[in-house]
């Protein structure tokens, strides 16, 4: 990893640690992913060689960092949606500070229309976004994601009854196989398994 990488990650973390030490509200603060987490689907991403990566949440831009370090490996590219302009200017700064701006498409607005308007096919998905809508995030991309294609979903675990709908729905979906991993706030890893 390039050390300018590393370093806007250390950067993150240590402003994570401090707004949750400081409890800063949610909404204004970085919230991001947990880095083992961000760490553990960013290796997912390579060990699949995905080239066509989506993000919903850039947030500030942490986890898009790691999945952009996966798309340089892979020699893919990462389309990140953020519906908060002042995030999504933070977040586009975070993958330029790090030297990895030309991994990323940042798409500002509301997920569920900027996705809605692509046709490039995706092979790795990630949801970190508003707990209400997961569903309708994986919607708007399950047409566009083949055999072997991967969802990642954050906050399984922590959030389980406000996300219970998006589980239930894609562990009992015909094309998918599915199943909750107990890291951190906990990720649903999504494989489909036929058209
Ligand atoms: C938990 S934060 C994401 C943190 C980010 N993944 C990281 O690790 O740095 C969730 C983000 O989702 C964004 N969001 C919520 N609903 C959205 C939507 N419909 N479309 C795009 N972004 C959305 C919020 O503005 C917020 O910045």
């Amino acid at each position: 990893m390039e050390q300018e990488l590393f370093d806007a990650l250390s950067e993150l973390e240590m402003r994570d640690e401090t707004e949750r030490l400081r409890s800063v509200a949610d909404h204004l603060r970085a919230n991001i992913l947990s880095p083992d987490s961000a760490k553990f689907i960013s290796m997912l991403a390579v060990s699949q060689k995905a080239k066509n990566i989506v993000e919903v949440g850039s947030g500030v831009g942490y986890s898009t960092l790691w999945l952009a370090y996966a798309a340089s490996l892979t020699g893919g590219k990462v389309i990140t949606c953020e519906i908060d302009p002042a995030k999504a200017a933070e977040a586009q700064a975070t993958v330029e500070k790090a030297g990895l701006a030309s991994y990323v498409e940042l798409l500002i607005g509301d997920a569920r229309e900027t996705l809605r308007h692509r046709d490039e096919p995706v092979d790795f998905l990630f949801i970190d976004a508003d707990f209400g809508q997961y569903e309708t995030y994986f919607d708007v991309v399950y047409k566009r994601m083949g055999v072997g294609s991967t969802v990642m979903a954050d906050d399984v675990v922590a959030s389980e009854n406000e996300l219970a709908d998006y589980t239930t729905y894609v562990q009992n979906h015909p094309s998918l196989e599915s199943v909750t991993l107990p890291l951190n706030n906990g990720l649903e890893f999504t494989v489909k398994t036929a058209e």
